[in-house]
């Protein structure tokens, strides 16, 4: 039996639109890169997408090659809708993406024309899905011609296969050219969706700018740095966390350093005084920026989507908490 969502699910969320354009998304959405593949409890990512939908989190985010295997988040993404969520695709935003390795050979990665319309017809089968709301170029390509790439974008959506259209990890004046190589194209630039976190704010040496000048929404990922921006990994690195998972390959438990735990520690006491989880309190700092549409997280149990939601009850910083974050990082 199909699931029945919570009939409160949009009462307690304030979407905000995204760049200049008509589409409005959660503050939180969910990405399918890890603990949505093969080697996950099915039942165990059907219950993170029904949660997700009860508290109104209506943005999916996937690409072609998120799994691990490759491709089998979004078989598993196409299994839970068919499941659960069919009658309700006109109440979702689904993205995909191409521009990693995803097949052999010359044509399966990069950002040729060839590689993003083959990409995306594999992705649409895989979730049984006539269109995405967004597919994305998922990271610069220095060789092909922006043109190229932006074009077959322009395609995507012209074809049907897309209703938007995104880039990511551009940097500032990439962005701007490839915003404007599309507007030439008449299928605006919806979103860029760069990294950010505590850790990590190369957006605000110039790409928060360009976004805002130029109309385009962000959706930021990993904002709690893959799970560094928690309280897991004070004692040890648990076997079921990202960390200590043999499978995921670009996470080396190495990065936990006992220099990074010190500040993670640091800014676990600040997030308490403000009667939050550290994870709440790396949410509401990336939602803080006026140019961010929505934080997109990562989750491997219910409980933590639960968790991220409750950012909402408190997304306000006082100046001197601010500064105290930032005086954490340099030390
Ligand atoms: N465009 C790109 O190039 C790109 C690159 C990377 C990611 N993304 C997108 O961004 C999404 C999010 O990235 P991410 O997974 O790195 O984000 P993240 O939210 O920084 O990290 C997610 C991990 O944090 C832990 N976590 C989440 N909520 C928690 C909570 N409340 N308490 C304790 N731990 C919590 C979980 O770790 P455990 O698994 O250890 O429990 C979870 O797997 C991806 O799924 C993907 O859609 C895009």
């Amino acid at each position: 039996m199909s699931h029945v969502p919570s009939s409160s699910r949009y009462e307690n969320t304030n979407y905000k639109r995204c760049g200049r354009s008509g589409i409005k998304l959660p503050p939180i959405s969910l990405g399918f890169w890890y603990n949505f593949g093969g080697y996950d409890i099915f039942e165990n990512c059907r219950a993170m997408v029904r949660r997700a939908f009860d508290l109104g989190i209506t943005h999916f985010d996937l690409a072609n090659n998120y799994g691990p295997p490759y491709g089998s988040a979004e078989e598993n993404f196409g299994r839970i809708l068919q499941k659960d969520l069919k009658p309700y695709r006109d109440e979702l935003i689904i993205s995909s993406k191409a521009g990693w390795d995803m097949w052999p050979g010359p044509y399966g990665n990069f950002g040729s024309r060839k590689y993003l319309i083959a990409s995306l017809d594999q992705s649409l089968k895989r979730m049984g899905l006539d269109y995405v709301d967004i597919f994305y170029h998922h990271r610069p390509d220095p060789e092909t011609p922006l043109e190229e790439t932006m074009g077959a974008l322009d395609y995507i959506v012209r074809s049907g296969r897309a209703l938007y259209v995104g880039i990511s990890q551009y940097k500032p004046e990439d962005t701007r050219q490839a915003a404007n190589i599309l507007r030439s194209l008449g299928t605006p630039l919806l979103i860029h969706q760069p990294n950010y976190n505590i850790f990590d704010r190369w957006i605000e040496r110039g790409l928060l700018n360009v976004l805002d000048e130029e109309g385009i929404g962000c959706i930021v990922f990993s904002p709690l740095a893959q799970g560094i921006l928690t309280d897991k990994y004070f004692k040890d690195i648990p076997k079921d966390s990202r960390a200590g998972k043999e499978h995921i390959p670009y996470f080396q438990s190495d990065r936990i350093t006992e220099d990074v735990l010190k500040k993670v520690r640091k800014l676990n006491d600040l997030a308490k005084e403000r009667n939050q989880s550290l994870a709440q309190m790396s949410l509401a700092w990336v939602l803080r920026q006026p140019v961010i549409t929505s934080a997109l997280i990562g989750a491997s149990k219910v409980s933590q989507i639960d968790d991220a939601f409750g950012v909402l009850q408190n997304l306000n910083f006082s100046e001197d908490e601010l500064r105290r974050i930032d005086e954490i990082l340099s030390t």
